[in-house]
């Protein structure tokens, strides 16, 4: 991947409010309950690394050299012990197995092909392991998915190719996986042109025995 400079420039800034305010606590619950051995899919500038718990290992992986970039700072700077590696979701150069948890926050909206990657996303992870996720989805109202299909060329092109109008949670039950718990929310945005990056959903599933 190329990577998009000016969007790993001004992410941080970019989502500032939105990490004093519901992010933190999402950050908490996904990253912080990681337990394991961890694979993190698209770490970005690294934002979850500071939830992560002392001494645990893991393995953040993400495909913009940029956005490695940051990450590399803020892995030095955690509790956990963070190897950082620069792969895409699409194909994780790690072993059938090799995962109790894979986390991913807001990924699943940039990834080209989500299919892809959850498959990858459950060959890595362990029977039994978990796939702790955070992610903005479609909105279940017509008016407000149809904006989000909308805006979403403009949204690619600014958002370094997130699609504001995916389901999901629909593919992560697709891939395989079993939702064994979901919860939808509708924070009030921190910026005004988040309302496209609404509803929420965080959580946690498992790889199916099918
Ligand atoms: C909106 S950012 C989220 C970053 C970070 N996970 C967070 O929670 O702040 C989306 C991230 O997905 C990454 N991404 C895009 N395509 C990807 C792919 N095929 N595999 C893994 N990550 C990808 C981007 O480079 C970017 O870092």
């Amino acid at each position: 991947m190329q990577g998009h400079k000016w969007f790993a420039a001004v992410y941080d800034r970019m989502t500032a409010p939105a990490e004093r305010g519901f992010l933190k606590h999402v950050r908490k619950e996904i990253a912080g309950g990681a337990s394991g051995r961890v694979l993190e899919i698209g770490a970005g500038t690294g934002a979850n690394f500071a939830y992560y718990q002392d001494g645990l290992e893991v393995v953040a992986t993400e495909p913009d050299p940029f956005m490695m970039r940051k990450a590399e700072d803020r892995a030095g700077e955690a509790k956990a012990r963070i190897e950082l590696k620069q792969a895409s979701a699409a194909k994780l150069p790690f072993e059938d197995a090799s995962f109790d948890t894979v986390v991913g926050t807001l990924v699943m909206c940039s990834v080209d092909d989500q299919a892809e990657a959850l498959a990858e996303v459950r060959r890595v992870l362990k029977p039994g392991g978990e796939y702790r996720f955070f992610e903005h989805v479609r909105y279940e109202n017509p008016i407000g998915a149809l904006s989000q299909t909308l805006i979403a060329p403009f949204w690619g092109w600014v958002g370094a190719g997130c699609h504001p109008n995916r389901r999901t949670v629909d593919s992560i039950r697709d891939a395989g996986f079993e939702v064994t718990r979901v919860e939808f929310s509708m924070p009030t945005p921190p910026i005004p042109p988040m309302i496209f990056t609404r509803p929420h959903a965080l959580g946690f599933a498992t790889p199916r025995n099918d």
